[in-house]
């Protein structure tokens, strides 16, 4: 593709995708195996690669450095960090993390993950806009000045329970592009914290049991938009949350097959396991030993209008109840709306949603008004079970239907309603015989073809290989790619193969060295394509292996731009000690990209030190800042070029 033009490839691209001999080699034959074989043999041979013709910038190698490395010709700034004001001008964030819960209301939350960019409307797209982003959890040690003190027994006081509440949920900033080209959070009516506190609809088949009310969003991951504006935010580690002290406690089955426990999310300190959040020692709904808490009113996507500071988030429990990663959503040829997920979990499940109704482009197209119709509440729920043979089939999760048992009764345990298949999605999907992948991220769907990407970061407990989780102990993690029959999202049947195993190919001391064609990586987790069909890798290389054997040559986490005709991978940014990159978003002319620093600084044990705050990172502030910080930045060409040219 010519890089001075804003002229797209997709023509081009299918027909490449269409006529390269692999992939109609697996789509005729279906014979997953040669494709494995051929994967294989490019990775015996990976100097006869061709160069992408998609990307052009630089490659960067592996990075230890303590901040964010781009390609030559390339900047890369802070924009929005935890603590920041999201008017943009007060209360400032205290580098000794002394801000107060009322404070940290009115500020960036921590742990930023998934975020969408959205146009004002009456203002240039590429100068001006809203950032939604997620913050998927804390750091309950440098969240406070004194750290989780006092330990328990004394309990978590009130005011400490409400910042961290505070901390969980979603950021909507005001972000414009200045006269000296950096972009800045400014003030605006619309700028916004969700929390997880906020009040909230649940909708979909789980309000015949739940109710139609909620309150709050936590553990907020990747996310995905609509295409009539709206800002999908997806539930992942909800049960980290949850816990009790009631004496005795014993998880049910079904709080079990989502990980509720009695600690829920907890450090080691002194080889005794002390609960991170002990929320519930505050607030029953959080206590798993209260009738009806709030453990299965989490676990949703949730639908936000980004644009109307007012409207109320709608959890829509029609999409299933997991550790939701992102939601990518796409417009079927009929005008039906489905939307591809993943359970984040060893073993867990990808899933799809298909609508009843069909999306009328004419009524309301990026308006950001929230969904009345039910296009997000009646539809069919799908688990995906890929087959040895290269095709794989999307099994209906409905009562009755794939040896789901009915419920006979309102007391009956065993069986389901169209509410226990919303809630219990899981148990559902597994008598179903959906495929237990190895950890099921990002999904992407290409703008053109609409191939389906799903990043599968890793499964160090994998004992039983399948063709689609070819690797036992797979520490580095896959790609797996599928077309749906007759290219209709809506579709029943699929074809697929593994697009790349991660990991070095030329690592000999390990038997889960990769295929990678180009530069490697480890841990792949967010994916997204860009509207000119390069597919964006970021990493996700846990702390605690990190730097450690047969993780060292790969540095720190990372992002990479990947070309889907040729499979190469290159280098585009390292990020940070102790931190994963996440979130990707750019404005429609590609010239900006926004991408997530989560975490920086955290320790291989989990263990952050408030007295030594900066021991392994002190990005983005510096050596004296107080803290390190998650953040927002921006990545711009000098020259003013595409983000990748
Ligand atoms: Fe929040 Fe699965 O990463
Ligand atoms: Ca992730
Ligand atoms: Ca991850
Ligand atoms: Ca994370």
């Amino acid at each position: 593709m010519n890089p001075k033009t804003n002229s797209l490839p997709m023509r081009e691209l299918i027909e490449q995708s269409l006529s390269r001999r692999s992939f109609v080699h697996i789509l005729t034959s279906g014979a997953c195996v040669a494709a494995l074989t051929e994967l294989d043999v490019h990775a015996s041979a990976p100097e006869t690669r061709k160069t992408s013709q998609m990307f052009q910038f630089r490659s960067i190698p592996p990075s230890i450095e303590d901040r964010v490395v781009v390609p030559e010709g390339y900047t890369a700034e802070v924009l929005y960090r935890w603590g920041d004001p999201i008017n943009g001008e007060s209360p400032a964030f205290q580098p000794n993390a002394s801000n107060s819960a009322d404070e940290q209301e009115k500020q960036a939350g921590m742990g930023h993950d998934g975020m969408e960019f959205f146009p004002l409307p009456g203002f240039d797209p590429n100068e001006r806009g809203l950032l939604a982003i997620n913050h998927e959890y804390t750091d309950q040690i440098l969240l406070f000045a004194d750290g989780i003190e006092p330990l328990p027994p004394q309990p978590m006081p009130m005011e400490k329970v409400r910042k961290s509440i505070a901390s969980h949920g979603v950021s909507i900033v005001e972000i414009a592009k200045q006269k000296d080209g950096r972009w800045q959070v400014v003030k605006s009516p619309r700028a916004r914290r969700i929390t997880a506190d906020t009040p909230m609809s649940l909708a979909g088949p789980a309000k015949e049991k739940l109710g139609t009310e909620a309150r709050g969003t936590v553990n907020n991951c990747a996310a995905g938009r609509t295409p009539w504006g709206t800002y999908l935010t997806c539930e992942e580690n909800f049960q980290g949350v949850f816990g009790t002290n009631a004496s005795g406690f014993q998880p049910t089955t079904a709080q079990k097959a989502y990980g509720l426990s009695a600690e829920g999310f907890f450090y080691t300190i002194n080889q005794k396991k002390v609960p991170g959040y002990r929320w519930w020692e505050q607030l029953p709904r959080f206590d798993l030993s209260q009738p009806n808490n709030d453990s299965e009113r989490f676990g949703y996507v949730v639908e936000i209008d980004p644009y109307d500071p007012t409207s109320k988030p709608v959890k829509r429990t029609a999409l299933g109840r997991f550790r939701h990663e992102n939601s990518e959503l796409t417009v079927a040829p009929d005008g039906r709306v489905v939307v591809y997920m993943g359970d984040d979990e060893m073993d867990q499940h990808v899933y799809k949603f298909v609508s009843e109704g069909k999306w009328d482009p004419t009524s309301k197209a990026g308006t950001g008004v929230l969904e009345t119709s039910g296009l997000l509440d009646k539809g069919t729920l799908y688990a995906a079970r890929f087959n040895a043979d290269g095709t794989g089939t999307w099994l209906e999760l409905a009562p009755g239907v794939n040896n789901i048992p009915r419920k006979s009764s309102p007391t009956d345990t065993e069986g389901f309603d169209a509410a226990d298949i919303a809630i219990h999605s899981r148990m559902a999907a597994k008598i179903a015989g959906a495929t237990p992948m190895d950890r099921p991220e990002w999904l992407a769907v290409h703008p053109e073809t609409k191939e389906v990407y799903v990043t599968l970061t890793n499964n160090k407990s994998r004992h039983a290989t399948d063709a689609a989780n070819p690797r036992a102990k797979n520490i580095f993690g896959h790609i797996v790619r599928w077309k749906e029959t007759n290219d209709d999202a809506t579709s029943t049947g699929f074809k697929w193969q593994i697009f790349v195993l991660a990991g070095n190919p030329k690592n000999a001391d390990s038997t889960n060295h990769g295929n990678t064609k180009g530069d490697f990586f480890a841990c792949p987790d967010g994916l997204k394509f860009d509207a000119s069909g390069v597919l964006w890798i970021q990493t996700d290389m846990s702390s605690s292996v990190m730097g450690k054997e047969g993780y060292a040559e790969l540095g720190h986490n990372m992002m990479l731009a990947a070309d889907p005709i040729t499979g190469e991978t290159r280098r585009f940014l390292t990020g940070p000690r102790g931190c994963e990159i996440t979130g990707n978003a750019m404005t429609p002319d590609r010239k900006t990209m926004f991408v997530n620093i989560q975490h920086p600084g955290e320790p291989a044990d989990d263990l952050s030190d408030p007295n030594m705050p900066l021991k392994v990172s002190s990005w983005p502030d510096g050596p004296n800042g107080g803290r390190p910080r998650s953040a927002t930045i921006v990545i711009r060409k000098q020259d003013g070029g595409f983000i990748g040219s």
